[in-house]
């Protein structure tokens, strides 16, 4: 049987993100398949701030603390995800009582004792945080975020600092999607220097890959993970899955809303997966992992965003209710046929 993490032994980590009837070992399949396969974790999405800290100075760890016993229990490498984000954050965060934007130092506050609280409540128990994710534009620009617009760029660095005052010993990650788009990796790669430059430490840089069949381009791709090594920082594969379906987009520009009229053509798979499709994405899955061990000595981990098919984001995002199959087990909890030629290449 193939064992992901005996394959990549020496490479480097390989890793699941697991919700919430996983954390809390519900989902006995999934879990077997977790510790069969899998030697780091991250949570979905419970340790994202809206769920953390609902209200303001109300903490809600229940969730978070099972995550990370259950990953102690198992001996894992911990991810926390993600402690400055402008999506999923509660919106008190950027506001005052009568609902108007708070003030540059009460935003940096909030950061501060959101980051601090969280960090150093697992402080020597999650080995590395998505400290920043998401803050740059595909054309390279910062995203004007409520971070960004009350803060500035500054709110990058600070984020940093505040975590790495909480646990000195914890690696610290900027995490972003899209990263082989070149202008956004030179937007990336001149963050992750700003924050150099300024003596604070930052150990890796994420590469979300949510990917399609046929984008983007390999090379792309391998000239992010050089381009983001260069900066001294670890290169990590966070949050992989390869969608089969179209994109909402490519939908002759349709709004998502709108594409509901299109679910037959947008959801071809319902009964099942082609061995035609099946083969293209056996292939990009070898492609991408080809590139991942050629360049081992930069990427630390490889991490796929669910266990098995059925859990993806993908079935009910950008479009709710399709069928898609975006990753290595199925949803009978089998590998997949390629995964064998993935961990022969290892
Ligand atoms: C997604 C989760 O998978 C979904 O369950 C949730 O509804 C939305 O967020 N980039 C990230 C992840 O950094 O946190 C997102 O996770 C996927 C995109």
């Amino acid at each position: 049987p193939v064992v992901l993490k005996e394959a990549f032994q020496g490479r480097f980590y390989i890793g699941t993100a697991l919700n919430l009837d996983q954390i809390w070992e519900r989902d006995g399949e999934a879990i077997a398949l977790v510790q069969q396969q899998f030697n780091s974790i991250v949570a979905e999405n419970c340790m994202k701030s809206m769920y953390l800290q609902p209200r303001e100075g109300e903490f809600n760890f229940t969730d978070a603390d099972r995550f990370v016993a259950f990953g102690q229990k198992h001996d894992m490498h911990l991810v926390g995800h993600t402690l400055i984000w402008h999506s999923q954050a509660p919106r008190w965060f950027f506001s005052d009582e009568n609902g108007k934007d708070v003030s540059r130092d009460v935003l940096i506050a909030r950061m501060r004792s959101h980051i601090h609280k969280v960090v150093s409540r697992y402080k020597g128990k999650i080995a590395g945080w998505d400290v920043v994710n998401e803050a740059v534009l595909d054309n390279g620009e910062y995203r004007k975020s409520k971070f960004y617009q009350i803060i500035g760029e500054d709110f990058i660095p600070l984020a940093f600092q505040f975590a790495h005052e909480a646990d000195p010993d914890a690696e610290l990650y900027y995490n972003d999607y899209s990263t082989a788009i070149p202008a956004k990796r030179d937007g990336i790669v001149k963050v992750v220097k700003s924050i150099q430059e300024r003596g604070i430490p930052i150990h890796g840089i994420g590469m979300q890959e949510h990917q399609g069949l046929y984008h983007p381009e390999l090379d792309e791709i391998e000239k992010t993970i050089l381009a983001f090594s260069s900066t001294g920082a670890k290169v990590m594969v966070t949050e992989l899955d390869v969608s089969v379906l179209p994109h909402a987009r490519e939908n002759q520009g349709a709004e998502i809303s709108e594409t509901y009229a299109y679910k037959n053509e947008l959801n071809p798979y319902v009964d099942g997966l082609p061995d035609s499709v099946m083969n293209k994405l056996g292939e990009r899955y070898v492609n991408f992992f080809k590139v991942y061990l050629k360049h081992s000595d930069k990427i630390s981990r490889v991490t796929l965003w669910g266990v098995g098919d059925q859990y993806s984001w993908k079935n009910g995002w950008p479009i709710p209710g399709r069928t898609d199959y975006p990753l290595l087990f199925d949803r009978n909890f089998k590998p997949k046929p390629f995964v064998q030629d993935i961990v022969s290449l290892a």
